[in-house]
């Protein structure tokens, strides 16, 4: 079978997931046949690294105004969309009107409108559009997913869902372009569609009604100077700050961050080390949602991207009972994160404390401990391997808890997202269904 001939627009951090994939575990299904960036220096760096990593001839760069063109000279069959949040609906659209299947990182994309416009695209194209939510492909939300459709706690009629960003990870959506709602939608719509994806997959729902508040309590000038903190500088390179502050970071002295960000960013601007608490911040850090399901189910969820460890606590409430999972995604000890390969990782204190503890407890029952396999480890919870297997090996294998995502679930996630950022806005509850219409419903 011939192999299916992928481009990919976008070429930051995250791309590499996908490029990877393509130049080796599934290298005998997909070939990437070219690149696509606003920045010529980080698409020339990509090519380097193919070449040092994989052996690999250098892949055709086109900048962004090049991007039709691009799939016609190349013949693309798809396209990988890994862009910057505010770009995907562009690149979305025009590959489907083209003619191109497409696999979109999420969040599909940042507003209602550029919702629509997706929706009906696909509806008039009939391309086949993945959304990449590879939580659900961590083994951890899976079992959850599989409790709930057994049936283990009845009907399921209300969720509680914290998830906690920690000072490296949370921080750092305040260093770069996600500081600005209008590029990310803010972290209700960048970071939080995932968690919606994952409720609307847990329950089986669709959500109706949504409200919440949502605040910049933390990072930003004004707070910390309302701390009586002092902000000496707008980013950490140059700032004499790096090694001293734990909120600055080195882009000088990580290849990776060097060649990617540093090294490109006279051709665009991209500054990718801003401080955490210079002005220009227009996203929230500590939301508070309530949601309302098709099915009568209720939601109360929060996000906090200022915490001293990374991870989430849900808990579903059933007619049969309660399910309960809580997760450490990683420790964070004295100001900075442990890699467990890391020497001196072991040494008291340093200990990694990553854990997974599910439980399952029916009404006047005991509870009871549901062990998780999550042998093979990798990015997400193991999330982000098994779902290159499902995107690149064609769906060949059976899909029985639904795991994969098409432009229906990317929609109702960004969707709640959307609806609490106007929620915050206007103090008002806000109905999901104002906001789109889904063709041919
Ligand atoms: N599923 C996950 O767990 C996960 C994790 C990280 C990132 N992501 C998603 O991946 C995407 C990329 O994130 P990242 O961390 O790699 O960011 P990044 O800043 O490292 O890369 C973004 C890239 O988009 C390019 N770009 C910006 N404007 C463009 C335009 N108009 N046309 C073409 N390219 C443009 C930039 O030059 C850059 O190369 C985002 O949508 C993000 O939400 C998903």
């Amino acid at each position: 079978m011939a192999r299916k001939r992928y481009a990919m627009v976008g070429l930051g951090s995250r791309s590499r997931m996908f490029s990877q994939a393509l130049l080796a575990a599934h290298a005998d299904v997909g070939e990437l046949v070219a690149l696509c960036d606003v920045n010529q220096a980080r698409m020339d760096f990509q090519n380097k690294r193919f070449a040092e990593r994989f052996d690999a001839a250098p892949i055709p760069t086109y900048g962004a105004s090049e991007f039709v063109r691009m799939l016609h000279e190349c013949a693309v069959d798809a396209v990988i969309v890994t862009s910057m949040d505010r770009t995907h609906d562009h690149y979305i659209v025009a590959a489907m009107e083209h003619g191109c299947d497409v696999v979109t990182e999420k969040p599909l994309t940042t507003d209602e409108v550029k919702c629509q416009h997706i929706l009906d695209a696909q509806q008039r194209t009939g391309r086949e559009l993945t959304v990449t939510f590879n939580y659900r492909y961590a083994p951890r939300n899976s079992a959850v997913k599989e409790l709930i459709a057994s049936g283990a706690i009845g009907e399921v009629q209300s969720v509680h869902f914290e998830w906690l960003l920690d000072t490296r990870h949370g921080a750092d959506y305040f260093r770069r372009w996600h500081r600005d709602k209008r590029n990310s939608g803010g972290l209700m719509v960048h970071k939080s569609s995932h968690h919606f994806d994952l409720v609307n997959w847990w329950i089986d729902a669709v959500p109706q009604t949504v409200f919440g508040f949502g605040d910049l309590r933390f990072y930003g000038r004004a707070n910390a100077e309302n701390r009586g903190e002092r902000v000496r500088s707008d980013r950490s390179h140059g700032s004499g700050e790096v090694g001293i502050n734990p909120w600055a970071i080195d882009l000088a002295d990580e290849p990776e961050l060097k060649g990617l960000y540093l090294d490109a960013e006279h051709e665009d601007g991209y500054i990718r080390d801003r401080n955490v608490f210079s002005d220009g911040i227009s996203i929230e850090d500590d939301m508070a949602v309530l949601v309302r399901y098709n099915t009568g189910a209720t939601l109360t969820y929060h996000l906090t991207a200022y915490s001293p460890w990374e991870g989430y606590r849900v808990g579903f409430n059933g007619t049969k009972g309660r399910i309960e999972l809580a997760v450490i995604e990683r420790s964070y000890v004295s100001g900075e994160v442990i890699d467990p390969n890391a020497a001196g990782a072991d040494q008291p204190g340093n200990e990694p404390i990553d854990h997974t503890r599910l439980t399952v407890q029916n009404l006047w029952g005991k509870a009871r401990r549901v062990e998780v396999d999550e042998e093979g480890g990798g990015g997400h919870g193991g999330g982000d391997r098994r779902l290159l297997a499902d995107v690149f090996g064609g769906r060949s294998e059976p899909d029985p808890l639904g795991r994969a995502a098409g432009p229906i679930d990317g929609a109702y996630a960004m969707l709640t997202g959307a609806a609490a950022n106007r929620s915050f806005a206007t103090g008002l509850p806000v109905q999901i269904a104002d906001l789109v219409s889904f063709p041919g419903t």
